[in-house]
């Protein structure tokens, strides 16, 4: 059902489904935002949700990173509260710190709260983002949510939390509440992941940015079930774009298997775990993106290029991989050293 042509450029896509490529793609988390020029002269004050609420602004936001940097995948302009916002949960993005929650979810009738989302009527102005986009660009559009566990956390800390300690009691005090919520925010991921597919983006990621601060067996009993149904709907309801599926998370190498097993094409790996020892972990089937530690760019540039050459070292021309960051980029970063990165990353060719 997906608009538009497909891109020119599909060595991201064709990493993502473990097909060889005459260069390594790459693309980086939060490439666009603070730690662009462009972006700060255009962003203004108040909140991002006004931002991404404004098509022709968030279509710009959108495209800066990949005019600049010529990396082989845009990233949509939008937030992961994106979805919760529309449905009337009450959730706002503080700069400088992420989303905050003025009512946080306590009980089962916070649930009420989180009601189906209606792409087109709640966010009309994401599709037509999307559609924008997609008539522009010559790289794939990669469109995103939020995973279960991740919003969850949002939603129950009411903001950014250290040690998610309210997240957690909710899930031992009441398993069976816990599970609805994240049944309701599987099927906001999936609501708006589709729509996006829909309106012509070709692959997705799942955002489980702080699933790290679980265990293996709570993250296999208490997040595992609905970030699978996430992936297995939209795998059925998308079968004709076979657009791949990425899942992401911080701190999770401890169960990178798991983020497999919940039925991802491409399994993003920071910086803590070496990309041969991942890669080892999960068989030739699965895709690999990252690895490279947000702060190392920020070293001198010797440092920079040892480190990116070592990442694709340890991959060593294997099909498969998707050159980023272990995480998004740092607003201090100096964007001309991700304009070298871009270029190291395209020119190496592995060792024979
Ligand atoms: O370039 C991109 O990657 C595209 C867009 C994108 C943003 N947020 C833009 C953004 C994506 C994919 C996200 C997802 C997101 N949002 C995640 C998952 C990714 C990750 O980093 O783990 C999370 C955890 C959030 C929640 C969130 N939103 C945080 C923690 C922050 C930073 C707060 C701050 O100001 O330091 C935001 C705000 C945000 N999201 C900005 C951008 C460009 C900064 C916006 C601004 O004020 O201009």
């Amino acid at each position: 059902m997906a608009t538009g042509t497909a891109p020119a450029n599909d060595a991201f896509l064709r990493a993502c489904r473990g097909l060889p490529v005459k260069r390594v793609p790459v693309w980086f988390m939060r490439q666009a935002g603070r730690s662009l020029p462009e972006y700060r002269a255009l962003r203004g004050e108040g909140s991002m949700l006004e931002v991404i609420a404004r098509p022709e602004l968030a279509t710009e936001m959108t495209l800066q990173p990949v005019r600049r940097y010529g990396v082989d995948a845009a990233i949509l302009y939008s937030d992961i509260v994106v979805p919760a916002h529309a449905v009337g949960f009450g959730v706002d993005i503080v700069p400088g710190v992420g989303p905050v929650v003025e009512q946080p979810f306590r009980e089962a009738r916070d649930l009420n709260r989180l009601p189906p989302l209606d792409p087109e009527a709640d966010t009309g102005y994401v599709l037509e983002t999307v559609r924008n986009l997609v008539a522009e660009l010559d790289v794939p559009l990669i469109a995103f949510a939020g995973a279960p566990f991740t919003m969850a956390s949002y939603l129950v800390e009411g903001g950014p939390s250290r040690t998610h300690a309210l997240t957690k009691t909710l899930m031992y005090r009441d398993p069976h509440l816990w599970a609805e919520l994240m049944d309701r925010l599987a099927d906001l991921a999936i609501a708006s992941i589709g729509s996006q597919l829909d309106a012509g983006a070709s692959a997705f990621q799942l955002f489980d940015s702080w699933a790290g601060t679980l265990a293996p067996d709570q993250y296999r009993r208490f997040v595992l079930p609905a970030s699978q149904r996430v992936f297995s709907e939209l795998k059925d309801r998308h079968r004709d774009s076979r657009a791949p599926g990425i899942h992401f998370g911080v701190g999770t190498g401890e169960f990178l298997e798991l983020l497999a097993e919940a039925g991802a094409d491409v399994v993003g790996v920071d910086w803590r775990v070496p990309l041969d020892d991942a890669r080892k972990r999960l068989g030739p089937e699965t895709a690999v993106q990252g690895n490279l530690d947000p702060a190392v760019v920020l070293a001198p540039w010797p440092v920079v290029a040892e480190q990116v050459t070592d990442v694709l070292d340890r991959n060593a021309g294997r099909p498969g991989h998707v050159f980023n960051l272990g995480h998004g980029v740092l607003p201090e970063t100096n964007p001309e050293v991700l304009e070298q990165v871009v270029e190291l990353v395209h020119g190496y060719q592995a060792a024979p």
